[in-house]
């Protein structure tokens, strides 16, 4: 088991903690597959009720580690990162995010599927996808432009913007932004307070809030094809290579 990934339940309150903070928490498989585990099993478990997902160091996660994008594409259905957003799609539980700085790819998409998500000032969130010549995954294409508005998610999907909290709270992104060292006291009050409620009202509320997950799991199967697609391209394999090297991509 992996400690890049820190899981812990205090309170009725699972907390797990991106724990790679020398990477910028970057995701590598065996992290996606802790993390999608506990989320399965806090399902199962009458002594959790709400779910705080956070990062350690300075960043809450630079997305899919790079180097296992290029040496062990996640490819098909049955990987770690497609049983983590699975996980994450289909949480019945509340799940509240803290944003503690950089959030990259499924470092913003895993946002688009929590309910609270706090940020802290020195937050920063993109999803280049395109830039390493990637699509959107999480069912971010549908989920992204539905909460933002299309043009605004074609900023961040097709440009590679950047977007700081202050933003990120005006496009109903985020919930609240705070001081970095409030950030992590207002989220455990968040939780504290969700895993008190009614677990049955708070779980029909989330249902009813998120609509049908079908349609949201078909959106991110379909991703996942073109995303596998792309990532055994050449055009991935440049755009990864650069970022190896600290250069500039060249897609001729
Ligand atoms: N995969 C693998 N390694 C990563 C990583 C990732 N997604 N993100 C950061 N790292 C590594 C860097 O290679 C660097 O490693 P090194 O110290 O061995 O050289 C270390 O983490 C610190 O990153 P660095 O780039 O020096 O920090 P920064 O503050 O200048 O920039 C980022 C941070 C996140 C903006 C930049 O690292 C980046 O763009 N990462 C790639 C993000 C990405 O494309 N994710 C996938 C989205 S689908």
């Amino acid at each position: 088991m992996t400690d890049q990934v820190i899981t812990e339940i205090n309170n009725r309150v699972l907390t797990i903690t991106f724990n790679r903070p020398d990477k910028k928490n970057a995701l590598t498989h065996a992290m996606y597959a802790k993390a999608g585990d506990a989320i399965r099993d806090a399902a199962e478990d009458d002594g959790v009720r709400a779910i705080l997902i956070t990062g350690a160091g300075d960043a809450f996660t630079s997305g899919n580690d790079l180097a296992d994008f290029r040496d062990t594409p996640p490819i098909g259905t049955d990987t770690p990162v497609r049983r983590f957003l699975d996980a994450l799609v289909s949480a019945e539980k509340p799940i509240v995010a803290a944003v503690n700085g950089l959030a990259v790819g499924v470092g913003l998409t895993m946002l688009l599927h929590a309910d609270i998500v706090y940020a802290s000032e020195t937050a920063l969130l993109s999803a280049p996808f395109v830039d390493l010549a990637l699509v959107p995954e999480a069912a971010s294409s549908l989920l992204l432009p539905a909460r933002v508005g299309h043009a605004r998610a074609a900023e961040i999907f097709m440009l590679g913007k950047r977007v700081p909290a202050d933003e990120a709270l005006t496009m109903g992104l985020v919930s609240a932004v705070y001081p970095a060292d409030a950030l992590m006291p207002a989220a455990m009050k968040a939780a504290a307070m969700l895993a008190a409620k009614a677990p049955k009202a708070l779980k029909l509320t989330k249902m009813l809030m998120r609509g049908d997950k079908d349609v949201v799991k078909t959106r991110m199967h379909e991703e996942g094809k073109y995303f596998g697609e792309q990532l055994v391209s050449s055009e991935v394999a440049e755009a990864i290579t650069a970022f190896m090297q600290k250069r500039a991509p060249k897609f001729e």
